[in-house]
């Protein structure tokens, strides 16, 4: 059986294709067309379920788990997301922007960003943002400076870094002691934003954020950041007096991409949260600290596993000895995560599901751009032209960090729920490519 296979999301249906969510994957892609996002809304509420849960259950309710749109932000993602019960964390004035036009609570909303821009932050207290996360002083001068036209007092937290390695892509570890995020905990430097932001009138501090990186599968790096920053709340109280009501641990928890990684999804998150849960409740007893509202801010493994990409097979480069390309029709506009990381991915030939992998092949992108590849060591059934190929966990940071590329369209975005497909990002057309060009007049 093929790994997919035994995945949720995604089956083999009677007629050989992939399907997921029930909908037909070659059937999508006529009715839509290629390249096309798809998601299951099914796994993605499975999953936000799983944490809010968790926190319910073994938290005694006593915190807000919140959807980290960086991974896929459009206005049904915060709909979804909304209807669950969850938060939102948001990292610029877009995202923010986006989960307001979908009716989003402003109160729910955490707003990260290591150099948030000054019309980003007055948008967010026009908004009524609930917290936002401090991650610079002159930030935080700012902020207070603005809270207090508006006479309000803002809720903020500060981003620490406590200095732990997690076993991922460097650039996407965050908590190391060469971080342009966060105020650093062995250096002195958190203390001192702790101190200089207490004095300010129009800020209160609630708390403590940190976000050690992103696709991380131990459970020991996220229980020792849980135990730094317990640690580093302790030793504020201790010389301060502040002892913060609130910590958010961040998001990071790793997803299948390929053979070789765990399957843990939906249900196996569950042994994560509860390690890091016991972690802070262990860390307040040794410390006699009250228990804290706890956030949590997972991002792609709510959204990552639900979407897969499809494409059509279009020219087929074989050069012996070497390499076979496929090209498809989209590449590193709607996902530039193989440029970037060197990600690894699974590929499906969605029309013939059911067939047996032949050969090793590259699949590469339109651009042009060597470097355009979506990967190179797929294992699949020899592929012809027009055949649809999906790429699986495309749902977190493919969208997200799309861009138009050789004025390649952004692909569109459909959710599948109980086998019926709707857009929720429709198509771009070559009017919206060419929108905000100017021509000056001397040009003409
Ligand atoms: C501050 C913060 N919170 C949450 C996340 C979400 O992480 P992930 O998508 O790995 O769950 C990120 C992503 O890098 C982040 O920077």
């Amino acid at each position: 059986m093929r790994m997919f296979h035994t995945r949720d999301t995604l089956k083999v249906n009677e007629k050989g294709h992939l399907e997921i969510g029930g909908a037909d994957c070659s059937e999508l892609a006529a009715q839509f067309g290629t390249p096309l996002y798809v998601f299951d809304e099914a796994y993605i509420r499975q999953m936000m379920r799983v944490y809010r849960d968790t926190i319910e259950e073994e938290y005694d309710g006593n915190g807000l788990v919140l959807y980290a749109s960086k991974a896929f932000s459009c206005e049904a993602m915060y709909a979804v997301a909304d209807s669950e019960g969850l938060g939102a964390d948001v990292v610029s004035g877009g995202e923010l922007y986006t989960a307001m036009q979908a009716g989003f609570p402003a109160k729910k909303i955490v707003m990260h960003g290591n150099n948030k821009l000054p019309y980003e932050l007055s948008y967010a207290l026009d908004c009524g943002v609930g917290t936002i996360v401090v991650d610079a002083a002159a930030e935080a001068d700012f902020l207070d400076s603005i809270a207090g036209k508006r006479e309000i007092v803002q809720d903020v937290l500060i981003r620490i870094n406590p200095g732990v390695e997690a076993h991922t892509h460097a650039y996407v570890q965050t908590a190391t002691p060469d971080s342009k995020f966060g105020f650093s905990v062995a250096g002195g430097a958190a203390e001192e934003i702790v101190r200089y932001v207490l004095q300010k009138k129009n800020l209160r501090l609630r708390g403590f954020h940190c976000h050690i990186g992103s696709q991380i599968f131990e459970k020991q790096s996220f229980v020792i950041a849980a135990q730094k920053v317990l640690a580093f709340v302790a030793e504020m109280k201790e010389k301060t007096g502040f002892e913060a009501d609130t910590v958010n641990l961040g998001g990071g928890f790793g997803i299948w991409y390929a053979e070789g990684d765990p399957m843990i999804a939906p249900a196996g998150y569950r042994e994560y949260l509860s390690a890091l849960i016991a972690a802070v409740r262990e860390g307040c007893a040794a410390y006699g600290l009250r228990l804290p509202r706890l956030m949590l801010e997972p991002g792609r493994s709510v959204v990552g596993e639900a979407g897969i990409t499809l494409y059509t097979v279009g020219n087929i480069k074989n050069i012996p000895g070497i390499r076979k390309y496929l090209a498809v029709d989209g590449g590193m506009f709607d996902n530039p995560r193989y440029a970037l990381y060197q990600s690894r991915y699974t590929a499906v030939l969605a029309n013939r599901a059911g067939e047996e992998p032949e050969e090793i092949v590259a699949i590469a992108g339109k651009c042009c751009e060597s470097g355009d590849l979506i990967g190179t060591e797929f294992h699949l059934p020899k592929a012809e032209q027009g055949d649809i190929l999906a790429v699986l966990s495309t749902g977190a940071y493919n969208y997200s960090m799309a861009s138009n590329y050789n004025r390649n369209f952004i692909p569109p975005a459909v959710l599948v729920k109980e086998g019926r497909a709707e857009y929720i990002v429709r198509p771009q057309t070559y009017e919206d490519l060419v929108r905000n060009d100017v021509i000056p007049a001397r040009l003409k």
